[in-house]
């Protein structure tokens, strides 16, 4: 019998609902879902809860202010909260509110038990009180509160939690180890406060002091009075630091009523922290529930702000221990997102909004103009994600369709073939959310790679789109890019690992085979190696150590490509692709062919176990990636069957047949800073990725989206009549003005326009972007023949310095082949590839067209130019 999987819960701080989310918030949930996918591809039986906390003073002034009742307002926002988690593809299990009157209940039921047990005792108390805070201050009347707002005197009946009771207990808890603090720095600021130590200790996080009802200073006593203990692992503290906290208000009633006594709401705080028990069945008589509870609680992580700890590490545990309730494992804070050198704060009104960032990145995969073709988009693909899924917790949109394989958590792509158009078909709604899935991606690598976990770290669309450009778009995706490429082009446009295409020589190799697994050592060494770094660091949440060595890996890889030169092994091939077996290969040949095939799947299983790794990380590139890789799983349901751990080298199967290729990270173009800057300037709203859409599919040229990658649509260039082009390798011309035409790109001197008036460009305006998806490079030619029956058509070799590829051109009435051998031209890279005459063509010669019947004339250099140099 197989062992039943442990258990895991974790939790985010539930958001206050009197402002609208930011990307402070976005933090805090996006290092929960990370940790959350981890747990579930290690097979613990992961429970994942965020929510909003809606009660208190602050949140009614401000329903207030809004002129609307507190609860009609709470419900606004906390929806703009779920819906942002689920526009991101967050895989919460539930979304509490303490508004939920399963919450109301659970409340009242511990109030009643800490009472029974002789924990609560009511007093009056008169004090300084912050309002933003909800928490009273020590200091003379009109004292600034942490809020930067003046205090306001409260005098008050108020219920009190006997806190100084627990601050031995709470202090062993701690340095027990029983109760985990991460960072250290955050659990000796916890301990020093507890021991009382206040004086060596003030930072921030000491502005926001509890209530004292003792105004004496703790050191004083210790010093006056000598009344030093020690804990039991021996550590000093002063008795008595620890005053009673107020746990009930009268000034206001938008909270929970004390049971039996309804003049008194319940502190927001002892409110808000039980949310932790009651979304998972504490205060319901249900024995679903009650059986949940048992099986979740204690939470096994509380992931906080680190403004907040002494609320997990002090009051919560001291509840806890006074209901006689488990205690939770550990409590661990992130640092603050910082912009412009201050904390995010709606107060300070320096805050980066979420979306903004999703439609900016977003708008970088527009949505391709539909083609005739197949559509290859299930129904579901099209219907995912409704608005009303989107407010569902991702369990239950788990749950509804397919295991969240093909809708909710998952866009389910759509299935692009090599000829066809990359999402021909698909609705607005799902290219939609494809395009927020895309960008919550880009977020979430962004902030966990670029600040330490725990630290603070600035904010700036500056270091997003760098690190997008440098670590995504050329780093991960331009190795999956180029190694699938290469695969298709080496090798068969149909099989990993097997053959190049055409030879029906059995067997294919097969993983057992020691050629496969001997060539490159030291990247398997190293795949191996950075599986157990990356699983130690993300176990320690060191998000930022764990990427680091997924993408020294990454950078490997690429390395060892470049350093083993497939390209210059296809030539030797070349001559052997009509030998009938593998007895017939010579010996040169053969080693070749092994040379080649092993160097791929080499590349292609590092690539495997990289696109593992960052499933938690890039949840949504990863499931594409994988895919590309062949795997018909899911990779969602691939981390559920366990295949995303304990990952061997040799998980590929030679023979796979790959998946679609399609572009993964398009390139970024620096406009795109200004873009979101912006947006948040104006605090408008960036046009909305569908406007983009709209432009972009009217306004540009198919081109495929990927620079470093061919993908698009082989229609990308007009096959207009009066360009000289025959299937899909067309040389540009100065097209009819009608046509999206590339003569309307920035000045580069590449598109020459020969200066046929019938040419005068009135094509519309592209943006920068749109150029940059196109990705020219100067190339050589090294091989020009004719072919048999094809009079328009020439065969070319060309070098790009990198590599070596074929390109058909249809050029032959102008051009003879030894015209051509060893010019330099520039050609589009990323072309997608297209087969004429039984041949592949990949890539396409740029040339401007002249006179009246549209001359060609190839676009070259005047002066010296580095083979594979790039056009801007
Ligand atoms: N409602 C309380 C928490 C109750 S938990 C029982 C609260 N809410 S909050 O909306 O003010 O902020 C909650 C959390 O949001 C912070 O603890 C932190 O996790 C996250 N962040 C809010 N602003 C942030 C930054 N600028 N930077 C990083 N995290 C931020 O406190």
């Amino acid at each position: 019998m197989s062992e039943s999987p442990k258990k895991f819960y974790l939790t985010t701080p539930i958001y206050y609902v009197n402002a609208r989310p930011h990307i402070g918030h976005a933090y805090s949930t996006i290092a929960a879902d990370v940790i959350a996918r981890r747990h579930r591809l290690l097979g613990d039986d992961t429970f994942f809860l965020t929510g909003t906390d809606e009660h208190g003073q602050k949140v009614q002034r401000s329903a207030e202010k809004a002129g609307i009742p507190p609860q009609q307002f709470a419900d606004q926002v906390s929806k703009t909260f779920s819906d942002l988690w689920a526009r991101m593809g967050m895989t919460n299990d539930d979304y509490i509110r303490t508004t939920d009157e399963r919450h109301k209940r659970g409340v009242q039921k511990l109030w009643k038990h800490l009472e029974e047990r002789g924990a609560i005792y009511l007093s009056s108390y008169t004090g300084q009180y912050s309002v933003g805070e909800e928490m009273f201050i020590d200091g003379p009347p009109g004292t600034i509160g942490p809020d930067g707002k003046p205090t306001e005197t409260v005098t008050e009946e108020n219920y009190f939690f006997k806190l100084s009771e627990y601050q031995l207990p709470v202090i062993n808890l701690i340095e027990s180890g029983e109760l985990h603090i991460q960072p250290e720095t955050t659990r000796n600021e916890v301990l020093s406060f507890l021991r009382g130590n206040v004086a060596a200790e003030l930072t921030q996080v000491y502005d926001r002091e509890p209530p004292r009802l003792d105004a004496e200073d703790p050191q004083k006593i210790a010093e006056n009075e000598g009344k030093v203990a020690r804990s039991t692992a021996g550590h000093n503290y002063v008795p008595g630091a620890l005053k009673d906290l107020s746990i009930s208000r009268t000034t206001f009633n938008w909270g929970i009523p004390v049971p039996g006594n309804e003049k008194h709401v319940i502190y927001v705080w002892l409110d808000a922290l039980a949310n932790y028990m009651t979304a998972v069945g504490y205060g319901s008589d249900d024995p679903a529930e009650i059986a949940k509870f048992e099986k979740y609680w204690p939470a096994d992580l509380h992931l906080v702000g680190k403004e907040i700890t002494r609320f997990h590490c002090v009051y919560w545990p001291a509840f806890l221990l006074a209901a006689g309730l488990p205690l939770p494992k550990s409590v661990v804070a992130n640092g603050w997102l910082l912009f412009e050198d201050s904390k995010m704060s709606k107060s300070r009104g320096n805050v980066v909004r979420t979306e903004t960032i999703l439609d900016a990145f977003g708008s970088l995969l527009p949505k391709p103009a539909p083609t005739t073709a197949d559509t290859g988009v299930s129904p579901a693909d099209i219907k995912n994600n409704t608005a009303d899924e989107k407010n569902q917790p991702a369990n239950e949109r788990i749950n509804k369709a397919d295991n969240g394989i093909s809708s909710g958590l998952q866009p389910t792509e759509s299935t692009p073939t090599q000829t066809g158009a990359l999402a021909p078909g698909i609705s607005d709604e799902a290219w939609k959310r494809q395009q927020d899935l895309f960008a919550s991606d880009v977020i979430r690598y962004f902030l966990l790679r670029e600040i330490p976990f725990g630290q603070d770290g600035s904010f700036s669309f500056d270091a997003l789109v760098q690190r997008y450009n440098s670590d995504l778009a050329n780093g991960y995706g331009n190795l999956v890019s180029r190694t699938l490429n290469l695969i298709v082009q080496y090798c068969s446009s149909t099989y990993v690992y097997g053959r190049r295409s055409g030879a029906a020589i059995p067997p294919l190799r097969t993983i057992e085979n020691a050629a496969y697994l001997q060539f490159s050592p030291q990247l398997r060494e190293l795949a191996e190696a950075t599986e157990q770094a990356s699983e130690r660091n993300l176990g320690a949440f060191e998000f930022g150590k764990a990427l680091e060595t997924i993408w020294n890996l990454v950078a490997r890889t690429d390395a060892f490509i470049s350093e083993t030169a497939p390209w210059k092994l296809l030539k030797e091939i070349s001559s052997a692709e009509n030998t009938e077996s593998y007895d017939q290969l010579t010996d040169q040949h053969g080693k070749a062919l092994i040379r080649l095939e092993d160097i791929l799947y080499t590349a292609s299983e590092s690539i495997r176990i990289i696109t593992a790794l960052l499933y938690p990380f890039l949840p949504n590139t990863t499931a594409k990636v994988w895919k590309q890789l062949g795997f018909e799983t899911h990779i969602e349901q691939a981390a559920r069957n366990g295949e995303l751990k304990n990952l061997k080298w040799g998980g590929l199967k030679p023979g796979t047949k790959l998946g679609t290729l399609a572009p993964i990270f398009p390139r970024a173009p620096k406009e795109l800073i200004q873009t979101m800057t912006d947006a948040e300037s104006n605090n408008t709203p960036v046009p909305t990725p569908s406007k983009f859409i709209d432009e972009k599919t009217t306004h540009t040229s198919p081109i495929t989206e990927d620079p470093t990658h061919p993908a698009a649509p082989p229609r990308a260039i007009s096959p207009d009549a009066a360009t000289p082009s025959v299937g899909g390798s067309h040389a540009i011309t100065t097209e009819r003005p009608d046509t999206p035409s590339h003569t309307e790109a920035p000045a580069s001197g590449v598109f020459a326009n020969a200066a046929a008036q019938s040419d005068i460009p009135d094509t519309p305006q592209i943006a920068i972007d749109d150029f940059v998806k196109i990705d020219l490079r100067v190339a050589q030619i090294v091989v020009a023949e004719r072919i048999p029956k094809a009079d328009k058509l020439l065969r070319l070799e060309v070098d790009l310095g990198y590599e070596k590829r074929q390109i058909l051109s249809g050029i032959a009435e102008w051009y003879t082949p030894e015209d051509l051998l060893g010019r330099r031209i520039v050609i589009i890279a990323n072309l997608a590839p297209r087969k004429m005459r039984g041949l592949e063509s990949h890539g396409m010669l740029l040339a401007a067209s002249h006179g009246e019947n549209g001359k060609p004339v190839l676009a070259t250099f005047g002066e010296d130019i580095a083979l594979g140099s790039r056009l801007r």
